[in-house]
């Protein structure tokens, strides 16, 4: 049922900018979708908020994905076949998998947002990322008004990119995913190369670390840089780390030794956006409400009270920063509406 008084979206977005939806709707069931009465209304499809700036109250209908559910669908001798609702919390549905002993999502732990969010963006920390242990994801698109099953090849996942981004399909509300199924692989390898993880578990003392140990040593390295949303309201990185040409990224590495540099499969080299606006003197920096966190320059963060233009000046200047400085634009993360 639509709410009949506008809803405050506060409570909904990790930034705590304050919005209202004049209709809100709550989805708990796939089926709710298929109202013929939502197809041609604009929507807007909102998940757990982790990733969103609201730039002002939000004319669009709201769906607020809520479907639940979690459960092992198949198992056969290579793998773990588990399924979970759209709306299902990420990190309770990780630790979950963790505690019936399918080990492979540990890495990402403790990332805010819901598990239909997940592969929009292709969510991903510490060396590993949601498209690579999706096996397939279910959706309605409310243009075609029919449910529809996508593999992951069909996802095109690339770094924070999706099938669901390329097309516009998420920015426009057209299609609302109802159910993620993960592919969890017996032959279980620990993933542990990143540098801030393999040094945590030094400290730890683990040599050997259990999938376990790895989601305690994320969660550890999380907590010590990244601000929790619920005491200092953020949206994660705010920004890409930037993809450059190689050309570019040598030359800028000849000016700035210190650059932390990742050269990639295609021949471009990714730049570490947190390193360049820390650089540009944006570390701990705030203008008015919104600044960058004193611990990780790459998060912005809501020092209480901002709106969503105060979050756009200080995104503006920032940019405005580093691209004085590098010559590199910054894309923003989240989604703005
Ligand atoms: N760095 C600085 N100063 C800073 C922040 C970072 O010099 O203030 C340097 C670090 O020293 C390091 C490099 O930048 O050399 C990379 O930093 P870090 O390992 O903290 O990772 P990141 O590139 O800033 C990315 C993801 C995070 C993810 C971590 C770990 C993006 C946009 N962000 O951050 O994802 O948790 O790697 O894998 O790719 C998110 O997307 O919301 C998010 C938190």
């Amino acid at each position: 049922m639509l709410s009949p008084d506008p809803v405050d979206l506060r409570p909904f977005n990790t930034l705590a900018l304050p919005a209202r939806a004049a209709r809100y709707l709550k989805i708990t069931t796939p089926e709710q979708l298929t109202a013929a009465a939502l197809r041609d209304e604009p929507r807007f499809i909102l998940g757990g908020g982790s990733n969103l700036v609201l730039t002002g109250d939000v004319e669009r209908l709201v769906l607020h994905m809520a479907i639940p559910g979690k459960r092992l669908l198949r198992e056969d001798a290579e793998a773990y076949y588990v399924e979970a609702g759209g709306g299902e919390n990420w990190h309770d549905f990780v630790q979950w998998t963790l505690a019936q002993g399918w080990p492979g999502l540990e890495n990402l732990s403790l990332i805010p947002g819901t598990v239909g969010a997940a592969p929009v963006q292709n969510i991903g920390a510490y060396g590993l990322e949601v498209g690579e242990r999706l096996h397939s994801l279910s959706a309605w698109d409310f243009e075609k008004q029919a449910f529809f099953t996508v593999d992951r090849e069909s996802c095109r996942f690339s770094y924070r990119d999706s099938l669901f981004k390329q097309e516009g399909w998420h920015r426009d509300g057209r299609v609302a995913i109802t159910s993620v199924i993960f592919r969890l692989a017996k032959a279980w390898q620990p993933n542990q190369g990143y540098a801030d993880i393999a040094q945590e578990l030094a400290a730890r003392a683990i040599a050997t670390p259990n999938a376990q140990d790895i989601a305690v040593a994320v969660c550890a390295v999380r907590q010590r840089k990244l601000p929790d949303p619920a005491q200092t309201p953020n949206a994660g990185s705010f920004f890409h780390n930037p993809l450059i040409a190689a050309a570019q990224a040598a030359q800028l590495k000849a000016d700035y030794p210190g650059l932390p540099t990742y050269p990639q499969a295609d021949g471009r080299v990714k730049l570490a956006a947190g390193w360049l606006i820390e650089q540009a003197g944006w570390k701990g920096k705030a203008l008015g409400p919104v600044g960058m966190y004193e611990k990780q320059a790459l998060v912005l963060v809501n020092h209480g009270g901002a709106t969503g233009a105060d979050v756009q000046r200080t995104m503006n200047a920032v940019q405005a920063a580093v691209r004085t400085k590098f010559a590199v634009d910054l894309t923003p993360e989240p989604i703005f509406i």
